[in-house]
């Protein structure tokens, strides 16, 4: 089927090892995955700039370095497909994920720009974007939260970040998290399709809260909305998250 042409960055685990297995399965050798990328969340006053540079090296400029130097190439043959693995926090901001969050802004706007380029060389362009998946990356991620000198940061800070997002956050990718099998899946289907999308959402029950943000541009509702979910509607949380559930086991996940 295609040219022996496969690369997928960050496949030793989860989203990327899933992604590389499926598209080795059916040949698919035209394909470049930038994928690899690592997780950081906490308080910002307790994270070092430092650390921060390092999570944008992987995250942001492993995507540039790999991009340049595959364009050329691309160029001359005019074919091509760069595939990102993004986020929906690329889309929509979280509380307590200020620099991850920001390191996929930096992918979503390098490849939004890119791609018109891209496309006079009928090169295409595919942001694909998972909202919680159950990897290593979460296993790794709360790990270091445990772990973390949160001496930096005031104590109201330090017990939202421990009483109120943690147990949030691992309630959210209890309820609402997919397989790396299941991004795979969905990642190897759009990007074989005849016209792939420049963004691809994977979990469509993330989608109310990315919605939010294009309902708005003032960017006022979105604010409003994890604020109360968050700070004021404990209950609310709760139940909409049973709801998720329920309806996620009556789609079988779909
Ligand atoms: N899990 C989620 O909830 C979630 C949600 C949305 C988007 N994503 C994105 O999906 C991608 C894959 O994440 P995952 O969940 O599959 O996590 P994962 O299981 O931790 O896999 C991350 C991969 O990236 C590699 N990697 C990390 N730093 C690297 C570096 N500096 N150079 C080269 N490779 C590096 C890791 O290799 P080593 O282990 O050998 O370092 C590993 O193979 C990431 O870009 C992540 O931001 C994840």
């Amino acid at each position: 089927m295609g040219t022996r042409r496969v690369l997928v960055t960050g496949c030793s685990s989860g989203i990327g090892l899933a992604v590389a297995a499926r598209l080795a399965k059916d040949e698919l050798r035209r394909f470049k995955v930038n994928n690899a990328g690592v997780g950081m969340i906490g308080p910002l006053e307790c994270q070092s700039i430092d650390a921060m540079k390092n999570l944008f090296d992987t995250n942001f400029f492993g995507l540039a370095r790999l991009v340049k130097e595959l364009l050329p190439d691309m160029k001359r043959r005019q074919s091509g497909h760069i595939v990102v693995m993004s986020s929906v926090m690329g889309i929509q901001g979280l509380l307590f994920n200020d620099v991850y969050s920001a390191s996929k802004f930096a992918v979503e706007g390098f490849c939004e720009s890119l791609a018109v380029q891209a496309m006079k060389f009928s090169i295409k362009t595919t942001l694909v974007e998972p909202g919680p998946v159950v990897t290593e990356f979460e296993r790794k991620v709360y790990e270091d939260a445990e772990k973390m000198d949160l001496s930096g940061t005031d104590e109201e800070t330090a017990k939202i970040f421990r009483e109120v997002y943690l147990p949030y956050s691992k309630k959210i990718f209890s309820s609402l998290g997919q397989t790396p099998e299941e991004v795979a899946e969905q990642t190897v289907k759009v990007i074989t399709a005849k016209e792939p999308p420049l963004r691809h959402q994977t979990n469509r029950l993330y989608m109310p809260m990315t919605a939010l943000k294009h309902a708005d541009p003032t960017g006022r509702l979105p604010l409003d909305t994890f604020y109360k979910m968050i700070f004021k509607h404990d209950s609310v949380f709760n139940a909409t998250l049973g709801v998720l559930r329920m309806l996620q086991r009556s789609t079988g996940k779909k």
